[in-house]
């Protein structure tokens, strides 16, 4: 079977706030998407795993406008994103709040602050009216406490849930989520995990998640996508997934060295 073939399909009258339509990306001679198309289905969870190196954070990348595809379309909200002017794009890219690995807060700003930067970047509104948002997002993620501390005095997983706090500030439609539980102990993961889907359920949106946590995938997602050599080789609802018989996507979901997946 080919990998095309293996690419499942969802059902069409889901809408989807993101397209990706057969885009291809090469850093120099190396090929790292090929072909990769997938719809993102509105106010779902859905995770992309895949081996580490295979584009997951370059497809995320994508999505916000920070790289650009070779070939190919990436639609948002009905908008070829490369087709319309950089305005448009700079107002679409405020539909999103994006956390990034490491929480990505500025280090020389308080954690209110942090917080508070896209609200003052992106709106008019009064310092009152933006340290009641600020605040309520905090007391969300249980850091009304710590909102005076400067981002290293706080610890690895109260920098991501700041990190979450500021990419939910603008009540974005699309929230994306580049390996948040990455350096967190157990314990720490799984609580995220219960705020992300809180949220999830409090907010609505469509969420968009990069992992290598199988257990955070499984509790966390309503779709999996699989990502291999830069091209979607399973996508569906993750009950149906963790169910499947399918050698390849078996071996990916139990990380099993035995399989039709390889180092290359
Ligand atoms: N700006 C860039 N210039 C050159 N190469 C790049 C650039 N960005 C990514 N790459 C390469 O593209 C490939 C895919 O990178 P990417 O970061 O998307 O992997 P990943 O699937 O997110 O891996 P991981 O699970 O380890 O985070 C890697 O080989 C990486 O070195
Ligand atoms: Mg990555």
């Amino acid at each position: 079977m080919s990998i095309a073939q293996r690419a499942g399909t969802l059902p069409v009258e889901q809408a989807h706030a993101i397209r990706v339509h057969n885009i291809a990306k090469s850093f120099g001679s190396s090929a790292v998407l090929r072909g990769l198309s997938i719809d993102f289905v509105d106010n779902a969870i859905t995770t992309v795993l895949g081996p580490s190196g295979t584009g997951k954070s370059v497809l995320l990348k994508h999505l916000v406008g920070l790289e650009a595809p070779d070939q190919g379309e990436i639609v948002v909200f009905g908008k070829d994103i490369w087709k319309i002017s950089e305005e448009e794009r700079y107002a679409l890219r405020k539909r999103f709040g994006v956390l990034f690995q490491d929480g990505a807060l500025f280090g020389s700003l308080n954690i209110f602050d942090n917080v508070a930067f896209p609200l003052r970047k992106h709106t008019d509104l009064a310092e009152s009216e933006i340290g009641d948002l600020v605040m309520t997002r905090l007391r969300e993620v249980g850091l009304e406490h710590s909102a005076a501390k400067l981002p290293n005095e706080i610890s690895g997983g109260m920098r991501k849930r700041a990190g979450f706090a500021r990419a939910l500030v603008l009540n974005p439609d699309i929230v994306l989520f580049d390996e948040p539980d990455s350096g967190l102990d157990p314990v720490r993961t799984s609580l995220l995990n219960d705020l992300i889907k809180e949220m999830h359920t409090e907010h609505g949106g469509t969420y968009l998640l990069v992992t290598h946590n199988i257990p955070t995938a499984r509790r966390l997602s309503d779709y999996v996508g699989l990502l291999w050599n830069g091209a979607l080789v399973h996508y569906g609802p993750t009950d149906e997934a963790f169910d499947s018989d399918d050698g390849f996507v078996r071996q990916f979901l139990t990380g099993d060295s035995v399989g039709p997946l390889g180092m290359d």
